[in-house]
């Protein structure tokens, strides 16, 4: 059962997440973005909270209900399987590679490939908030947030950030924020609860349009969404990011919904018709180009 602590916490984030949402109804999503970065006092209160909550469901290793959110613990593993232990990113290679070569037409000649296995794993982190993941020992970890809640995650707005051919991030001097980000750099892409922060579908999109830039051929998106309800009820949402993701180039290779969270790993495919085609052929009639979530269709009553 949730402490007092807990509730008082929880309150906190709902109540920005309920205000964001209040000015999108206001004014629509891109004004109500510029108005709600702006509150810096709101975005502090935020960070510091969910730091807090977070500290509180990671590190306890006695209640099961709370172990069974640890997204940290299932993106480190999934991470870890993919491209160390178990190297699945050669057994979904090969899978791609059959498929175009049963199709009419097509063949490999246009796939790219992860060239070389780093020793450790570039992960960008976005909304990270604290760097859940800066202390595993396999990553190299860019973070940032927003309103970062520790000093090692760096400041920028993901949707504001520009991908450019670089080596390494790009800062602005005078205010110590992320300007650029390399294009075909990273590993791994983690968007941990951060969807559900960005108040419209478009928005979304266009996250998942930067991450798809950001990744290496073969790289992945790692997706952590909220979600306690039965592994039914959101099926038809979950479907449809798997279209939409696809339309992009990215393949669903990992689907697994724990009590408390959906996690999903979306592969970047070696090449983007494979992920296409696939989207193609599943497309239902209510499909279309959106990354929605439960909460868009939610009163401020509902909660
Ligand atoms: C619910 S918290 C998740 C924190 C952490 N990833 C975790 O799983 O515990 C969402 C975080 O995303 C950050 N965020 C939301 N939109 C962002 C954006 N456009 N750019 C950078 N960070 C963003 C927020 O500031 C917040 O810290």
């Amino acid at each position: 059962m949730a402490t007092e602590e807990q509730l008082r916490l929880s309150t906190i984030i709902k109540s920005c997440h309920d205000s964001l949402r209040m000015l999108t109804k206001q004014y629509g999503p891109e004004k109500a973005w510029q108005e709600h970065i702006k509150d810096g006092d709101r975005l502090r209160e935020y960070a510091e909270a969910m730091h807090q909550l977070a500290n509180i469901w990671e590190h306890n290793t006695t209640n099961q209900d709370l172990m069974a959110r640890s997204r940290v613990k299932w993106t480190i593993e999934y991470c870890m399987a993919y491209f160390f232990s178990e190297r699945i990113y050669l057994e979904k290679r090969l899978r791609e590679q059959r498929l175009l070569e049963s199709w009419e037409g097509y063949d490999c000649s246009q796939c790219q490939y992860l060239e070389q296995m780093p020793d450790k794993i570039k992960v960008l982190d976005v909304g990270s908030c604290f760097n859940p993941f800066g202390k595993s020992e396999n990553f190299e970890v860019t973070a940032i947030d927003l309103c970062p809640a520790t000093e090692d995650v760096l400041k920028g707005d993901f949707l504001k950030i520009q991908i450019e051919n670089l080596l390494e991030p790009i800062m602005a001097s005078e205010t110590n924020e992320v300007i650029s980000l390399p294009a075909n750099y990273y590993e791994c892409v983690v968007f941990s609860l951060l969807l559900e922060y960005i108040p419209s579908s478009d928005l979304r999109l266009q996250c998942c349009q930067k991450a798809y830039q950001l990744l290496k051929y073969e790289g992945i998106l790692i997706i952590i969404t909220p979600d306690s309800q039965h592994v039914g009820k959101n099926a038809a949402i979950m479907k449809n990011w798997r279209y939409t993701l696809g339309t992009m180039g990215f393949s669903r290779i990992r689907f697994e919904k724990l009590p408390h969270i959906t996690c999903m790993v979306f592969r970047k495919a070696s090449d983007p018709r494979i992920a296409q085609r696939w989207s193609e052929l599943h497309k239902e009639s209510y499909m279309e180009l959106s990354i929605d979530i439960p909460q868009d269709n939610k009163t401020f009553d509902d909660d």
